[in-house]
């Protein structure tokens, strides 16, 4: 194989084989390719694209890079959960222990946070004690006894698409559907799940600017799920401002205990029951959404899915005092209330600037190497569709550092108002799967 004629071929537009792709991946992995023409080929993809079968040998390719899991030692259905990332979203905290308390299995691999989203993994760690690098006999025992886990992504899955993510990353070659589709997908099919859920944002706070961009990546990543043979569905979610009131890991993690113990904002509880609903249909443990939608209710309300997520921060080395009494967790120095100058209706937030916001209090990474602060953040009072007077909080910012309070007029500015009434901003738009070769669409 000669790299160079590879590259052409893309270039101009032709596809690429089975074996061709498998060359190169396997080629870039051992460095017998080395970084500028591997670059040249990404950015060819990113301008030709890449068919749908092009597209499904370089997820087999990228799978067969590494080590995959084989949950099948875990009884019952094990389903798999992913959001391509959002500002406030901190779904996997109440979402894994909310249908785990009701027989599925979740093994989950999550990541950090990077820029304006928060990830999960620093979001756990912010419990005092809570570990995420479980060894793999930990992690299947701990989702065998308690009925879900989460962890780091292994190093061992997908190297693939690590060492490709980091080229992508510097030669703005990211924004490609069938890459980012192959990537998220490779590591989703190499973590053994037998269904998949997506969560697909889209808006200002998300990284698909707009829906028809997110139903387009949506549509992708559950053509390769199904093709692969994995019940595979997604969710086109708004993240035109930030998902609950809570943005920033222990404030996340306070308003997930919240939510589980029936008391969360309406905007994370509507997907929660969504997504919960979604997840055990496919899990096939109800066969009718109406009936899975109630015991996905009963749970939130009951205290079992909060039990759930007490066992799994148990056995994942957590100190369960803080999910018991969350006033424990420590709190910021500084605390700047936001009031409002105007009165009308709240018609946008910018999600986008407030997860930066954030990110400059202390609770994101710039670069890989930052140290988060856990008790940096924002909470929200106000949500889109709400009425404001002049003088009302409108939200507050915790930092440690006390050069951030110039950030609060910058804040101000995140919020739009309108003399006429506006409604709240719906979460999901869209659910998609698929039944043979035809994409189900459902509105909502
Ligand atoms: N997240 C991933 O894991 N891969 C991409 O390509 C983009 C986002």
């Amino acid at each position: 194989m000669i790299m160079t004629e590879l590259i052409e071929k893309k270039k101009n537009g032709e596809r690429l084989t089975r074996e061709e792709i498998d060359a190169i991946i396997d080629g870039y992995c051992k460095n017998g390719i080395p970084d500028y023409q591997m670059s040249a080929l990404l950015m060819a993809i990113c301008f030709r694209g890449m068919t749908e079968e092009e597209t499904f040998h370089l997820t087999e390719s990228m799978l067969n890079s590494g080590k995959t899991l084989d949950l099948s030692s875990i009884s019952g259905i094990k389903c798999d959960k992913h959001s391509t990332g959002g500002v406030g979203d901190k779904t996997s905290l109440a979402l894994c222990p909310l249908v785990a308390s009701l027989g599925v299995k979740v093994a989950k691999m999550s990541g950090r946070g990077l820029g304006f989203t928060g990830g999960t993994l620093d979001k756990l760690e912010s419990i005092p004690g809570m570990r995420v690098n479980l060894s793999p006999s930990e992690f299947f025992e701990t989702v065998k006894k308690v009925g879900m886990a989460i962890v780091g992504q292994s190093a061992e899955l997908v190297p693939a698409d690590k060492k490709l993510y980091a080229l992508r990353d510097v030669t703005s070659t990211v924004d490609s559907i069938p890459l980012i589709a192959s990537s998220i997908m490779s590591k989703k099919l190499a973590s053994g799940s037998d269904c998949i859920l997506l969560d697909v944002k889209y808006g200002k706070g998300a990284f698909m600017p707009t829906k028809e961009k997110a139903e387009e990546l949506a549509k992708e990543m559950v053509r390769i799920g199904t093709h692969f043979g994995k019940d595979t569905r997604a969710e086109i979610t708004s993240m035109e401002q930030p998902l609950g009131l809570a943005i920033g890991n222990i404030l996340e993690v306070q308003e997930a205990i919240d939510t589980l113990h029936g008391k969360g904002p309406k905007d994370f509880v509507d997907l929660l029951l969504e997504s919960g609903t979604t997840m055990l249909l496919q899990a096939k443990l109800y066969e009718d959404a109406k009936k899975a939608r109630k015991a996905i209710e009963a749970n939130l309300e009951n205290g079992k899915a909060f039990h759930v997520f007490m066992e799994f921060v148990k056995a994942q080395g957590g100190d369960v005092s803080y999910i018991e009494n969350p006033e424990k967790f420590p709190k910021a120095i500084y605390a700047f209330p936001i009031k409002s100058l105007k009165s009308g209706y709240v018609k946008s937030i910018d999600a986008m600037d407030l997860g930066l916001i954030s990110m400059e209090l202390g609770a994101g990474r710039e670069k890989k190497e930052d140290v988060i602060d856990p008790t940096a953040g924002i909470v929200l009072e106000k949500k889109v569709g709400d009425v404001v007077n002049k003088g009302d909080l409108l939200m507050t910012l915790y930092t440690e550092r006390a050069n951030k309070r110039d950030l609060v007029s910058r804040a101000l500015g995140d919020f739009e108002f309108s003399d006429a009434e506006t409604s709240p901003l719906p979460v999901i738009e869209e659910s998609i799967r698929m039944e043979g070769d035809a994409f189900i669409i459902e509105k909502d």
